[in-house]
């Protein structure tokens, strides 16, 4: 698995006042949005392009465009925090949407709304801002593997050390994109520091 974890001091700024328990849910959301395009950036280096020839106002010359075949899949709810970028920066990508959660009775992870465009030989981003235990992420992975991608980066804002492993034994063929890899997790699963939960951060709710 690669991991690229993203230096810049923008992603500082932004991601501090999200860690910040005072940032309203306001700000919240526009600083997510905001990182959302630090992260699209960094996860995008690797895209194809097409070339074409282009008249500039002087002459002719080589000219690119981005080629048609990226698919955003954002885990819901936070993941809906991490849009912008991906929708903003990459010409006509299509969206999927999967709500991942965990059955009371047997713990394991279930999905209870899934809404995917096709997937079959796409790039296709994973929208999950908080990697904790890895197992939404994992099983929205293995969700869209079910339908034959080229490949697959999964974009978070805070990974946790427990979270990577997992991905990394159960799906070292993708990329992780990250804006912070964090210390652990604690008892209740939180990752520390963190920014508590950020579904709850982003939508206001308790
Ligand atoms: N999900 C969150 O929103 N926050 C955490 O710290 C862990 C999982």
């Amino acid at each position: 698995m690669e991991l690229i974890e993203i230096k810049h001091p923008l992603k500082e700024h932004y991601l501090s006042i999200l860690r910040d328990k005072n940032t309203d849910f306001e700000t919240f959301r526009i600083c997510a949005s905001k990182l959302s395009y630090i992260l699209a950036i960094e996860a995008t280096k690797k895209i194809s392009l097409n070339e074409k020839n282009i008249e500039t106002p002087l002459t002719e010359t080589k000219g690119f465009n981005i080629e048609n075949d990226s698919v955003a899949v954002s885990v819901l709810r936070a993941g809906l925090g991490l849009v912008d970028g991906i929708r903003e920066l990459i010409p006509n990508i299509s969206f999927g949407y999967v709500g991942v959660q965990r059955n009371e009775e047997t713990a394991e992870p279930e999905n209870y709304y899934e809404k995917l465009p096709v997937l079959e030989n796409k790039n296709v981003f994973i929208l999950e801002p908080m990697l904790a235990t890895g197992g939404s992420l994992s099983f929205a992975i293995d969700t869209v593997k079910k339908y034959n991608p080229k490949n697959i980066q999964a974009l978070t804002v805070i990974s946790a050390p427990e979270g990577i492993d997992f991905i990394k034994k159960n799906h070292d063929d993708i990329t992780l994109v990250t804006a912070s890899v964090d210390e652990k997790l604690n008892e209740n699963w939180y990752i520390v520091p963190g920014l508590g939960d950020m579904g709850d951060r982003l939508f206001g709710t308790t």
